[in-house]
């Protein structure tokens, strides 16, 4: 999807799923590889989904972004990040950004002007590298959930 000097970016594959479920972890979400590759099955049988992962130079994962096309009734169809990480050790490289670039070029060659996400109040610094990459926040909602 694109390349440049500190790695390259492009549509993750079922290999991938043992370090997209390490990842996970380091995102705050421990994920055993067995639930990743069921996820991941289904997640890229789905067009409204992209999952891409970040390569540092040496070829190995060290991230990835999920993103959705979703369909609202209420508003045009927009991109969605559902997750975003880069390890830690690879991060402040620049490949943040370019798995971004590439979940925004996806939404646009779905039809999509529009790029949103929901980050957690705490990560603070998170928030400046949205900022840096010119996202505004639009608005604070509170997340409702409840075991079913
Ligand atoms: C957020 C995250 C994906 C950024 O990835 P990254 O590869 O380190 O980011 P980049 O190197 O591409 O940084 C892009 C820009 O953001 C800035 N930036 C990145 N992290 C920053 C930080 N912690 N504080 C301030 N600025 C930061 C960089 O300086 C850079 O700015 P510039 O290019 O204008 O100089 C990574 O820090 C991460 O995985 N964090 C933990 C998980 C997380 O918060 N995920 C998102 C959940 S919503």
């Amino acid at each position: 999807v694109s390349a440049g000097p500190q790695g390259k970016i492009r549509a993750a594959r079922a290999v991938d799923v043992p370090v997209l479920a390490q990842l996970a972890g380091e995102l705050g979400y421990p994920t055993a590889t067995g639930q990743m590759e069921r996820r991941f099955a289904r997640v890229t049988t789905d067009a409204d989904h992209q999952v891409f992962v970040a390569e540092d130079a040496a070829g190995t994962v060290v991230g990835w972004v999920q993103v959705n096309y979703t369909r609202f009734l209420a508003s045009d169809p927009r991109g969605e990040v559902l997750a975003l990480v880069v390890a830690a050790g690879s991060r402040g490289r620049g490949l943040g950004r370019q798995l971004m670039q590439a979940a925004e070029q996806w939404t646009r060659d779905q039809g999509g002007t529009q790029l949103s996400l929901r980050s957690n109040i705490v990560r603070k610094e998170t928030h400046v590298f949205y900022e840096r990459l010119g996202y505004q926040v639009t608005k604070t909602s509170l997340n409702f959930q409840k075991p079913l």
